[in-house]
């Protein structure tokens, strides 16, 4: 049900695939082997590491005193305020349960408040129709094309034309959308792979201002990887709507939209209901995740641990001479290997990295469970997996250390 949790995206024999509990930073399998989780840490949602007491304690809380009932739960209205008061240009919010969804929830009242179809994109946004219209083309044989890996097949393709892109730090992609299309929306990841270019953000405004554009920031992954709330408080730009998710519940499901009160009126001029958007448990883990965050600065913990982590790769690459490459923000840092058998070399290491208990590709989001030695064990198991891509470089077949077929790529974004 997740791209990112399928096994091909791993090893496609090898990688466990179900667990039966999870506590810090280590999972254990079905078979009860114990794993040091050094790969995503539940796709980049429990930046406070797994079953971390108090979140708990206050979801077990919310269990029994009630999770849902005809009435409204307090809660969304305390996280809402609490939203509101960290990003001091916005006035509202409105809850969803996965980053999708509010993804597709910040699209209709930014349509509805600009009066005009057309979006413009550079990131992933979620599975919704609205989005995956950017891959149908005009010769069905084309259709994915813009960003390979993530068909459109089954999306009407009467929506072709009303969602177009731009690439991440390409002011001069976005103006030409802009010229040449009634663009009433802009919908964009403040930074994933890339830092942004002096002033790009910033222009990114002005364009959106000048032209009565909506401007949405998804902060679903970077917020509250390197400030408590939207990444965009670093770099002083505001947008009318941002998009949170992920780690915002610490493992619970809990999404969130706010905006500015102009903007987020629309939303009373047309339909958006969902009947679990009301439960409890969301909106209770949420508050407790925050209260967390707040007291241990999680955000700069998990910053500090994962430039570390990038450090020690690009070492152990020099000394190895390896082709590698480190990027990405510092709590969800990555490398690649620069090789036309780098997908082999990606599987590899995680089928010796499984043997020596952790679960491990070329991505790591660091929680602040993560101590010194989980890392120092996980390094001291890298070294020899990365010796043997040496060798690989250097002419041993790679085929002959794998146990099964390679890993799948993901899907190709353009931020
Ligand atoms: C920036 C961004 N937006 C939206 C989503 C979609 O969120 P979800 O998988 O919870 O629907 C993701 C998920 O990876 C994301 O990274």
């Amino acid at each position: 049900m997740l791209l990112s949790k399928r096994t091909e995206m791993f090893h496609p024999t090898r990688w466990p695939a179900y667990f039966s509990r999870a506590k810090g930073c280590r999972v254990w399998d079905l078979d009860g082997r114990e794993y040091v989780d050094m790969s995503l840490m539940g796709v980049g949602t429990n930046t406070l590491g797994y079953g971390h007491p108090e979140v708990d304690a206050a979801v077990l809380a919310t269990v029994q005193a009630g999770n849902m009932t005809t009435l409204n739960c307090p809660e969304e209205v305390y996280l809402a305020e609490r939203l509101v008061s960290m990003h001091p240009w916005a006035d509202m919010a409105r809850f969803a349960r996965s980053g999708g969804e509010a993804n597709a929830v910040a699209i209709r009242i930014a349509r509805a408040a600009s009066g005009r179809d057309k979006v413009a994109v550079c990131g992933y946004h979620g599975w919704h129709d609205w989005y995956l219209s950017i891959n149908l083309a005009d010769d069905k044989g084309l259709d994915g094309h813009l960003l390979p890996g993530l068909e459109p097949r089954g999306v009407p393709r009467d929506l072709k034309g009303s969602v177009l892109t731009f690439t991440y730090n390409r002011i001069d992609e976005l103006k030409a959308l802009v010229a040449q299309h009634d663009i009433g929306v802009i919908k964009m990841e403040v930074s994933r792979n890339h830092r942004p270019n002096e002033g790009f953000l910033q222009r990114v405004r002005e364009i959106a201002t000048a032209k009565g554009i909506v401007l949405v920031f998804d902060e679903c992954t970077s917020g509250f990887r390197e400030s408590f709330g939207g990444l965009h408080l670093n770099y002083g730009v505001h947008p009318d709507m941002a998009v949170f998710g992920k780690t915002l519940g610490n493992g619970y499901a809990i999404t969130a939209v706010i905006g500015r009160r102009e903007v987020m009126e629309a939303a009373q001029s047309t339909f958006i209901s969902s009947t679990f958007w009301t439960e409890r448990i969301g909106p209770s883990a949420a508050l407790k995740t925050l209260e967390v965050m707040e007291k241990c600065e999680s955000w700069s913990v998990i910053t500090r641990k994962g430039r570390r982590i990038g450090e020690r790769w690009s070492a152990l690459g020099e000394r190895l001479d390896l082709p590698m490459a480190v990027s990405g923000l510092p709590s969800m840092i990555g490398f690649t290997i620069e090789s036309p058998d780098w997908l082999k070399y990606k599987t590899l290491i995680t089928q010796e990295m499984l043997k020596a208990g952790f679960l491990a590709s070329n991505a790591c989001y660091p929680s602040i469970q993560h101590d010194d030695a989980d890392v120092d064990a996980y390094f001291a198991a890298l070294e020899p997996v990365l010796v043997l891509v040496r060798e690989c470089l250097d002419g041993r077949p790679v085929d002959d250390l794998l146990e099964g077929p390679p890993c799948h790529g993901g899907f190709r974004r353009l931020s």
